[in-house]
């Protein structure tokens, strides 16, 4: 691990959790210059609140329908953030799209992961769109979040072959393997300042952390 500090940041998830593990674990074994300060999960049974607490990482939930509106839960999550003292974010399999509300507060600070290689496939059930339209190439993206749903400009993309005999469920799991090893590279590219930004295109600059 290189002496470089550590980018406080938060991750955001709804479900299970493997891609933030594998941010945890790149943070813990020193392949990602962050310093985890917080999980949060929008839904109370999210598998992945359990696996951040064997970690190590605190938790903590905020349930959208406590809200009245979008920003009202957008205003209430960027402040525990804030609380938690995170200066970047990012979602792991978080399924809520944020407002402007939320992204104000950390301009180009939040990141996603999403199950395709976009623009295509954008929004839920991305491995299923890809194989409904006979996709022979499906893949993940790493992207910074804007307004749109997964419309914000790219950092990393891997593809993974569609093959005859895949169900939703084989692509998906060959995907993830592919965003649990992407994601923390990606991530720390960006919390490293390796990128720099040319119009939407990200590109990467000769910099190390
Ligand atoms: C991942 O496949 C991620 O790319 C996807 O949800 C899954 C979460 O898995 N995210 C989206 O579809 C966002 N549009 P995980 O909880 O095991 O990380």
């Amino acid at each position: 691990m290189s002496e470089a500090p550590r980018v406080p940041i938060a991750i955001l998830i709804s479900g299970r959790g493997t891609n933030m593990i594998s941010l945890v674990r790149a943070s813990q074994d020193g392949r990602l210059h962050a310093h985890i300060r917080v999980v949060i999960s929008n839904k109370a049974d999210a598998p992945g609140l359990a696996a951040a607490l064997e970690l190590g990482i605190p938790t903590m939930v905020l349930n959208h329908k406590d809200f009245e509106t979008r920003e009202a839960f957008d205003t209430a999550l960027a402040d525990a953030i804030d609380g938690y003292g995170a200066r970047f974010v990012a979602l792991a399999g978080f399924m809520r799209v944020l407002t402007p509300a939320f992204l104000n507060r950390f301009p180009r600070r939040v990141l996603n992961i999403h199950p395709a290689l976009l623009p295509s496939f954008p929004g839920v059930h991305a491995q299923r769109q890809a194989l409904e339209y006979g996709a022979k190439l499906a893949g993940c993206t790493v992207h910074f979040v804007d307004e749109g749903t997964d419309t914000g400009p790219v950092v990393a993309q891997q593809a993974v072959e569609i093959l005859d005999d895949d169900t939703e469920d084989s692509l998906s799991a060959r995907i993830l393997e592919v965003e649990n090893r992407l994601y923390p590279q990606a991530l720390d590219d960006v919390l490293c300042g390796r990128l720099r930004f040319s119009g939407r295109r990200v590109l990467r600059e000769a910099t190390e952390c």
